[in-house]
């Protein structure tokens, strides 16, 4: 076993393979943002890098999940990364709570942590106001776990949206920290921010980024949302009363529509404006809409066989658990040894 792991290694080296690590986590039902910024993207990356994507669990749970839909959800989000293209023959994809360096690492990296650095992150701010005193010690660690998630495979490159930024500038520092502290032990990581389709716009405040935790449906389309719920949110999405299809920051809501036209069937803004010139938006939306529905309709449906398919998904991720805890423990190690701890033999 450990012969085929190694083997599969020194074949991704001698191919001179960057590796990527990225991840989503299961806490709500992923959406076309999540699509178009992130997996779409992966599904080309895998033929160039050698790629980690994880269902990252235990990032999931740094909020109240529900046991049962988390479980569903963790399998659906694997679903869909399958479904989305991502080849598991290519690319490691695993569940974080399978891989236990990822928990062990997290608490490490905490020591050379500081509450002030974690303090500042907008993106805890921003929960921690939403949740007040409740909020979990788990939320202010967050970025702690992610940066143990992308240090343990040496990564190269993270693609994330840009809300995700800071977080890997925390990532970068603690690695340098590390490193400098002891010897070089972290490849620093470097962002791998797509410049289209990075940011997906809220259907309803298309000023703020689309996102499955906005208390009003009509503002996200779900990857797995039905045929006529795509077709009945997109009418419904807000525009502006100039009734031109034009690409411009005065028309945000337009914008995003054109964004997400673009991205999906590749016409040009400019190809986009011209024709629909003279229009409205009636054409417009509907075109918008039956291009994501002829986009994630095929994914949906393979979504539900391999959901059904529990023996197919266990493979997989038994698979990637154990391709990414053969990297992720040697990393470990390396470090444990830096810090002091007494190496016991395996
Ligand atoms: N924090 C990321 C998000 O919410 C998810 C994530 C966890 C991640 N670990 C990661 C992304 C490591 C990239 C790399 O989008």
């Amino acid at each position: 076993m450990v012969e085929k792991l190694e083997q599969n290694k020194v074949e991704k080296l001698e191919q001179n393979k960057k590796v990527i690590f990225s991840g989503i986590q299961p806490s709500g039902e992923l959406t076309l943002g999540n699509y178009l910024g992130a997996l779409k993207n992966w599904v080309k990356l895998q033929h160039e890098y050698d790629c980690y994507f994880c269902v990252v669990d235990l990032h999931a749970i740094t909020v109240k999940q529900e046991p049962k839909d988390l479980r569903r959800r963790t399998l659906e989000v694997m679903a869909i990364y399958i479904a989305a293209g991502i080849d598991p023959e290519k690319s490691t994809i695993f569940i974080q709570s399978h891989v236990a360096e990822h928990t062990e690492l997290a608490w490490l990296l905490n020591c050379y942590s500081y509450v002030g650095e974690l303090n500042r992150m907008t993106q805890f701010k921003d929960k921690s106001s939403k949740y007040g005193s409740s909020v979990s010690a788990g939320l202010l660690n967050y970025p702690v776990l992610m940066a143990a998630d992308i240090l343990l495979y040496q990564t190269d490159l993270v693609p994330v949206g840009i809300d995700q930024k800071q977080h890997l500038e925390l990532t970068r520092d603690l690695a340098e920290r590390f490193n400098n502290a002891y010897s070089p032990t972290f490849k620093i990581p470097e962002p791998y921010i797509p410049e289209k389709g990075a940011k997906i716009m809220s259907l309803q405040e298309p000023e703020k980024k689309m996102s499955k935790s906005s208390d009003n449906p009509n503002s996200f389309i779900l990857i797995m949302d039905p045929p006529e719920v795509i077709r009945k949110k997109i009418s419904r999405a807000v525009t502006d009363s100039l009734g031109i299809v034009k690409y411009s920051d005065n028309q945000p809501g337009v914008k995003n529509l054109m964004i997400i036209l673009n991205t999906l069937t590749g016409e040009s803004i400019e190809a986009i404006e011209k024709k629909y010139e003279g229009q409205g938006y009636a054409k417009f939306k509907e075109d918008v809409a039956e291009a994501i529905v002829n986009e994630l309709k095929p994914i949906q449906d393979k979504v539900k066989n391999l959901t059904t398919d529990k023996a197919y998904l266990e493979s997989i991720y038994k698979e990637g658990a154990k391709r990414a805890s053969y990297i992720a423990n040697k990393t470990l190690r390396k470090v444990q040894k830096k810090i002091g701890f007494i190496p016991v033999s395996k």
